[in-house]
């Protein structure tokens, strides 16, 4: 079973195994240091060249790398020129930024359930949630559509929705570079108005902490750039006056939401290596598949035909209710043998904040409710190796054994 599986000589019985986890190699170290003894540590040419090999991976005409996932998301909803009274929608199973970009903009945020089968934002839901609020004279300005774990949206439903409906469609990609929709690698911006990234150690490629905006809209790229420092600009087409080479004028208000050079070297090398870390990813969660997937007691995540999943996360559901334990019990178990998973998400309507600044409750959203209760992300990361993955797997049905 999965041959091409490594081995190593470090034994499982010491490790922790964290959900996510880097992979920093000698040349990821090279890159960095030869950044570092060179003249630019910020605004230099790797941050232009990071963007480039971004732009031609992922298919995008502009690619605008930033501090972090967050910051991109923050920018996007500037771009795209969100504001009070704006409804965005996003999925309630979704990292808190996702929603929270609608809040940064002064926005409302709303949600849709998420499809039993794929974990992500259901295209019928959203279209029922779309009629209830234009019978209400109220048009949902942006959709933020999450590929969670690493599994594309249904984009091409989304997509009819955005041409009978009209919004703006945003693609949180953070956790699926490198997944395939009908068999391209590059589908995120042909889809999305947007796509944002998040180079967090625990995706896909890491820059520490880092992100970038993919577009093809140049327009929408120029205005990202200038609210990435500030707002400024120096821009000749649009400088009131110029007082000379120095000059730039501030049209609005910006940030300072760049991202270092060193940072970038390390994200251009880290991107050279994605298709081998995602072959790794896919044996893992092959690996995952057969063993786990094997006990009726777990419910392992499922792949559409036209999909190819990017395993940013392995989310494995256990019905606990029906199984009698606790899911509570369940997760200090495997912690007590050094498995340290992590649950994706608490749904987001149900944060404190968001009850109560936008009177969401319990029930609003039962799929994604019932996805939590039954959700942990066990350890998917490209240097698990055959030795790893048995001893993971075999602490994941042994707990449960034990619990049941
Ligand atoms: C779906 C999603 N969106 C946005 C973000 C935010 O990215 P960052 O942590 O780089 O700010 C994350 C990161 O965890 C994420 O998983």
């Amino acid at each position: 079973m999965n041959s091409k599986l490594s081995t190593n000589n470090q034994s499982p019985t010491t490790k922790l195994y964290s959900y996510g986890k880097q992979l920093i190699e000698q040349d990821d170290i090279d890159a960095v240091v030869e950044t570092l003894k060179g003249d630019w540590l910020t605004q230099g040419p790797s941050v232009q060249k990071f963007e480039s090999a971004l732009a031609e991976k992922f298919g995008s005409k502009n690619a605008c790398a930033v501090a972090n996932g967050t910051a991109g998301l923050h920018l996007i909803a500037l771009g795209l020129n969100w504001e009070k009274d704006d409804i965005i929608i996003t999925s309630p199973i979704t990292f808190l930024a996702s929603a929270n970009c609608a809040v940064y903009a002064g926005a409302t945020p709303d949600f849709v359930d998420i499809d039993e089968a794929t974990y992500t934002l259901d295209p019928n839901k959203l279209e029922a949630k779309l009629k209830e609020y234009s019978a209400k004279n109220k048009n949902i300005k942006a959709v933020v559509a999450v590929d969670y774990a690493g599994h594309p949206c249904d984009w091409k439903a989304l997509k009819n929705l955005q041409d009978k409906y009209g919004f703006q469609l945003v693609n949180d990609f953070c956790h699926a570079p490198g997944a395939t929709y009908d068999n391209d690698i590059q589908y995120a911006p042909k889809f999305a108005d947007a796509v944002n990234m998040s180079f967090h150690p625990v995706k896909h490629l890491t820059t520490g902490e880092g992100g970038a905006i993919l577009s093809n809209n140049s327009e929408f790229d120029k205005r990202v750039r200038t609210l990435r420092t500030h707002g400024m600009t120096k821009d000749e087409s649009v400088l009131e006056k110029n007082d000379g080479p120095w000059y730039y004028e501030m049209h609005e208000v910006g940030f300072n939401y760049r991202i270092t050079d060193f940072q970038c070297a390390l994200g251009i090398t880290q991107l050279a290596k994605l298709d081998s870390f995602l072959e790794k990813r896919r044996l893992v969660a092959k690996y995952y598949d057969e063993v786990l997937g094997s006990d009726n007691r777990v419910i392992t995540p499922k792949v559409v035909a036209n999909v190819k999943h990017a395993y940013h996360l392995y989310p494995l559901q256990i019905n606990f209710d029906e199984i009698g334990a606790s899911k509570k019990d369940y997760f200090a178990r495997l912690k007590s043998n050094r498995i340290l998973g992590q649950v994706h998400y608490v749904p987001v309507h149900l944060q404190p904040f968001y009850r109560k600044h936008f009177g969401f409750k319990p029930g609003d959203f039962p799929i994604a409710e019932k996805f939590y209760e039954r959700e942990i992300s066990i350890p998917m990361y490209a240097s698990l190796d055959k030795s790893d993955l048995e001893y993971i797997s075999g602490v994941i049905i042994k707990s449960l054994n034990q619990l049941t």
